[in-house]
């Protein structure tokens, strides 16, 4: 059986084909996604929001996010596993290392993922040296959401838009081998994906990143409150869960999701 690696996806960036990712918290999920053929899976700290109810993914722990790595694990077969490293476990490096450990070695993520740009470079830096694949996450930054005051778009302004791009060449310059660009205007996600050689994957970013993610709860129309502008419920045009999900990773390949309507300017 193959499976899917860094490598697997870096060669899909080169030759132009669209990789899909989803979140997912447990075994059972994992194993529809599997089924539908998703190239990677997030154990996202949005589980705080989704599997926990809490108001903001900042509650979420290390112990949170290795039960529901090791559940994703039991269920996965071929898609490259990444883990979300949490609110304040990854300060400083030694940190970030000690929580990176157990999310490979207790969850048996493949990859941990971890907000933030300049500041992170050193981490990063430290992670990939101990073998650590790491991939980091920019523009909408949800563990800093009272910093930022809301979940809002990032990089509108010629600055800002600047500083995103500068930290993304930063980080894969730092060793990261995939990105994360999460709600910035589309032309912004179009040229960061353009200027690197690893893999970026948007959400509400726009069609022209070299992939998608959306956490799984909102893709299926189960999203509690105000649905975000870049998320598309595909159950009322599947019916079931799988074909829900099997809808979603054609749309992606076919580069027919996300659409004008799902992105910003
Ligand atoms: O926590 C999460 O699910 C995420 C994705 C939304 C990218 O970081």
């Amino acid at each position: 059986m193959s499976h899917t690696t860094i490598a697997t996806l870096m060669q899909m960036k080169k030759e132009g084909e669209k990789i899909t990712m989803l979140t997912s918290y447990d075994a059972s999920f994992t194993r529809v996604l599997e089924a539908a053929g998703v190239d990677s899976i997030l154990v996202g700290d949005s589980l705080g929001m989704v599997i926990q109810g809490q108001e903001s993914t900042l509650p979420v722990s290390v112990d949170d996010m290795v039960y529901h790595t090791r559940c994703v694990a039991r269920g996965r077969r071929d898609a490259l596993l990444i883990a979300d490293m949490p609110f304040m476990s990854y300060s400083s490096a030694d940190q970030a290392l000690s929580t990176a450990g157990r999310l490979m070695k207790d969850g048996g993520a493949h990859m941990v993922k971890l907000e933030g740009g300049s500041m992170q470079l050193e981490t990063v830096r430290q992670l990939t040296l101990n073998g650590i694949p790491v991939c980091a996450h920019l523009g909408l930054q949800p563990q800093s959401v009272h910093k930022l005051g809301g979940y809002r778009v990032q990089g509108k302004d010629e600055e800002s838009a600047r500083e995103i791009k500068e930290d993304a060449m930063a980080l894969e310059s730092a060793g990261a081998q995939m990105l994360v660009l999460e709600c910035v205007p589309k032309a912004l996600a179009a040229e960061i994906s353009h200027l690197l050689t690893i893999p970026v994957i948007g959400i509400g970013a726009g069609v022209d990143c070299d992939g998608q993610v959306l956490v799984v709860y909102d893709m299926l129309g189960i999203t509690s409150g105000r649905r975000p502008r870049f998320v598309k419920d595909f159950m009322p045009e599947s019916g079931s869960v799988p074909a829900a999900v099997a809808a979603y990773v054609q749309a992606v390949k076919e580069k027919r999701f996300p659409t004008e309507e799902h992105s910003f300017q």
